[in-house]
């Protein structure tokens, strides 16, 4: 395997997920690693990653040097390889023109990371800072019009650096660059695949467990639908799979949950109704953070509390994926929002957790699903939340408010099935501002809320662009809406991409 050092940029472990679509396992691990830990992985190739830090400010991040001792192929990206410049002596300065975006270099070696490719290439930029000489024992691969060198290598040391992003797929041939990392400098086999990946979970899950055993938070959606099975599979009966309506759930989804379980999995599931209890908790709170962490508490206690009935748990299994982790905040990364199954986490918790699918992202789940044998409708599921509606509605959380976005959303659902366009698009919902205007029906003056429509499309749900739904359907579920949803005067279609915003309102 492959590991890459985090030193904290947004998009780091794009960079594993390339390396795992490449057919080398590959996962991230804070830059504090220690070199003698390294060496126990026996690894093929150390990659660091890039981060928002100057190499030459005061605390910034480095890794234990005696990495540079360990004989394994490095490969140093944007802050990576000015750190690989710091360490070995070489000037690392604030440029004159910061570089963001779109750049040319030009290839100036036989570097292996450029074999096969143009001696211009089209690479993507986003630094500050700058190497402006190589350091001793070291050679220039490629420069940019700005003199700065773009990539640099000491091939008897095996170590690599590129300034730019070879993971982002702007830098046109990135992926072929990691791709003679891996195969050429690394010598790696390239035969890993999700196959793979499902072995060597079930392996871990079944000497992390013994005989003990594990309780199971179901949802139906995909992220904990395919935890549950790759438990399962790992365990079998030890698994108690509990489905909690929090009363935040999409208009019949606790049915079509516990019937679609039913009848394709041989498991234990448990259904809780517990929806007067969280309803009753988030009573008058309307601040976000705040909603989703009571959410996220309740959750466990009633887990807690449930799982007590049925004897002792020690494990809680969570579809944790990677997107939760790096967006509620590393040590390295800011917080955007804390999501439910991270930052909600009470810290008297009592179970210890399972959480195999942390270093995926959403496709990579989907995958894991199919190959588990799980149904395309289950894996194919667009992605819901797990403080559910509790964060479509904005504000308050109340019966009546509840009421309208399940109405609409399932409106919304149903006309987008219609048209054909559910696999297309990530994900649609409905979600209900905390504001009413003015409108007017039957020449009666009107005042009532406004439903807006959210439609994405996305890959991974990091980004995610605002979906061209056709005019034609927006006008047909807009006068559904309006029509069918009582206390709705008028319906808006949500224009922005993510970022600047988030894919969910709250
Ligand atoms: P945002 O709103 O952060 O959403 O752009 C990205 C994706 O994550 C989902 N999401 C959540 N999933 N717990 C989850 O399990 C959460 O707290 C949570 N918040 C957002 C969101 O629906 C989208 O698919």
């Amino acid at each position: 395997r492959v590991v890459v050092l985090d030193f904290g940029g947004q998009y780091n472990q794009l960079i594993a997920r390339r390396i795992r679509d490449l057919g080398v396992f590959s996962e991230l691990l804070p830059y504090t690693v220690s070199a003698a830990k390294l060496k126990e992985m026996n690894l093929k190739g150390i990659v660091f990653s890039g981060g928002p830090n100057s190499v030459y400010a005061e605390n910034a991040p480095k890794c234990d040097p005696e990495i540079f001792e360990l004989g394994v192929p490095i490969l140093g990206i944007c802050y990576g390889m000015q750190m690989i410049a710091y360490h070995f002596g070489a000037k690392v300065e604030r440029a004159h023109r910061r570089e963001y975006g779109k750049a040319e270099i030009e290839v100036v070696s036989d570097s292996p990371l450029f074999k096969g490719l143009d001696k211009k290439e089209t690479v993507w930029m986003s630094h500050s800072d700058v190497v402006t000489a190589q350091p001793e024992g070291f050679r220039v691969d490629a420069k940019t019009d700005s003199a700065s060198v773009a990539s640099m290598s000491n091939p008897e040391a095996n170590i690599y650096a590129v300034q730019f992003h070879p993971e982002v797929s702007h830098s046109l041939h990135g992926l072929d660059m990691i791709r003679h990392f891996l195969y050429d400098v690394c010598h790696c086999s390239g035969d890993w695949s999700m196959k793979t990946f499902i072995e060597d979970k079930v392996r871990e899950i079944r000497e992390q467990v013994g005989d003990q055993k594990v309780l199971c938070a179901l949802s139906g959606g995909v992220d904990s639908s395919v935890v549950a099975a790759l438990i399962h599979k790992a365990i079998g009966d030890q698994l108690t799979c509990m489905f909690v309506d929090h009363g935040l759930l999409r208009k019949g989804e606790a049915e079509s949950v516990v019937e679609t379980f039913g009848k394709n999995f041989k498991m234990n599931l448990v259904k809780v109704d517990a929806k007067d209890r969280f309803l009753s908790k988030l009573k008058g709170v309307t601040d976000p953070e705040q909603k989703r962490k009571i959410i996220g508490n309740e959750f466990i206690r009633v887990f807690e509390e449930e799982s007590a009935k049925f004897g002792d748990h020690r494990f809680l299994g969570q579809g944790t994926l990677y997107t939760d982790i790096i967006e509620s905040g590393t040590e390295t990364a800011h917080t955007i929002k804390s999501h439910h199954n991270v930052g909600g986490l009470p810290e008297d918790m009592k179970m210890e957790l399972i959480e195999p699918l942390n270093t995926l992202f959403k496709d990579e789940v989907r995958q894991v699903g199919l190959d588990l044998g799980l149904p395309e409708e289950i894996v194919w599921r667009q992605p819901f939340p797990g403080p559910g509606l509790g964060i479509r509605v904005i504000g308050e959380v109340t019966e009546e408010k509840l009421r309208i976005v399940r109405d609409s959303d399932a409106i919304l659902r149903e006309e987008i099935k219609k048209a054909g366009l559910d696999r297309e698009i990530w994900q649609y919902f409905t979600a209900l501002p905390d504001f009413r205007s003015v409108g007017v029906m039957g020449d009666v003056r009107t005042y009532a809320y406004t439903v807006g429509i959210r439609a994405v499309t996305s890959i991974d749900g990091m980004t995610a662009d605002w979906a061209r739904l056709p005019f034609d359907l927006l006008e047909r579920i807009s006068n559904r809406i309006i029509n069918e949803v009582d206390d709705v005067n008028r319906v808006v279609y949500d224009i922005t991409s993510k970022p600047p915003s988030t894919i969910e309102w709250e």
